[in-house]
């Protein structure tokens, strides 16, 4: 029977400082079935792996992810505001973060979460699409995006692409979730999930998030979500040995 997906959130946001290689390199290292990200474009047009539109809350920058060059986004200090130990991380482009996955041959999900919902950034599907294309690589990608209109973009480009739609609220979920030509996988709100009743829990993968807690990881586990989307992987990965070995 097929095991629980572990899908590392940001790397592994827990316990290393969020979307920057050191937290990719744990979730590998952890031996995490999938991978999440958050990519935006910087001023120079690059595609930078961050959460927030901001640099301020993750590095010792001040200001908008899309003001800054690449060049200018590297000499921010991204690890020190989650642990000294992490002075000299720095926030990776997209093609530093496949280097590393192809470093470990890495075989497993990537998935690539577009933050487009308060800046669209023109073109940011476009290319990562064409970077996506350039790399040589097994393993598999899956985009989400809270911009339904993003997703569309995504899928027009290539219909084989496959879709995750990120879901906050119930809130025309099922609508859009009727759509299947655009969406593959379904990765819900966590607490959403556990207040809809089962009957309409969507029949189509679903991998929900933010699953930190033991408690709320044993729910996945025994109810076998198709995944969860973790801060913790190593913690995740243990507790489904208890459930699913
Ligand atoms: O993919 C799940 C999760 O990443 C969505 O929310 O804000 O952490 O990017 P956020
Ligand atoms: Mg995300």
């Amino acid at each position: 029977m097929r095991r629980t997906e572990v899908i590392a959130h940001r790397g592994s946001k827990g316990t290393h400082p969020e979307n920057t290689l050191p937290a990719f390199e744990e979730a590998l290292k952890a031996g995490s079935d999938g991978i999440e990200l958050d990519v935006q474009l910087s001023g120079d047009q690059e595609l930078v792996v961050i959460h927030d539109e901001t640099v301020d809350r993750t590095s010792d920058g001040h200001g908008l992810v899309g003001e800054f060059t690449l060049q200018e986004l590297k000499t921010l200090d991204a690890g020190s505001w989650f642990a000294s130990e992490y002075a000299f991380s720095r926030i990776p482009s997209l093609q530093e973060v496949f280097d590393l996955l192809n470093s470990y041959q890495y075989t497993g999900v990537l998935n690539i979460e577009f933050k487009t919902n308060k800046y669209p950034y023109p073109g940011i599907e476009e290319k990562v699409m064409e970077l996506v294309c350039r790399q040589n690589w097994p393993f598999a990608i899956e985009y989400s995006s809270f911009n339904y209109q993003t997703l569309r973009r995504v899928k027009k480009l290539d219909q084989s692409n496959k879709i995750a739609l990120l879901f906050e609220q119930s809130e025309g979920a099922i609508e859009i979730l009727d759509n299947r030509f655009l969406v593959t996988m379904w990765h819900p709100k966590l607490t959403w999930l556990r207040e809809i009743s089962e009957s309409n829990v969507p029949k189509i993968p679903t991998r929900p998030w933010t699953v930190n807690h033991s408690h709320d990881l044993d729910y996945c586990f025994s109810k076998r979500t198709y995944g969860v989307i973790t801060d913790y992987p190593a913690k995740a990965l243990a507790i489904r040995e208890k459930w699913q070995s």
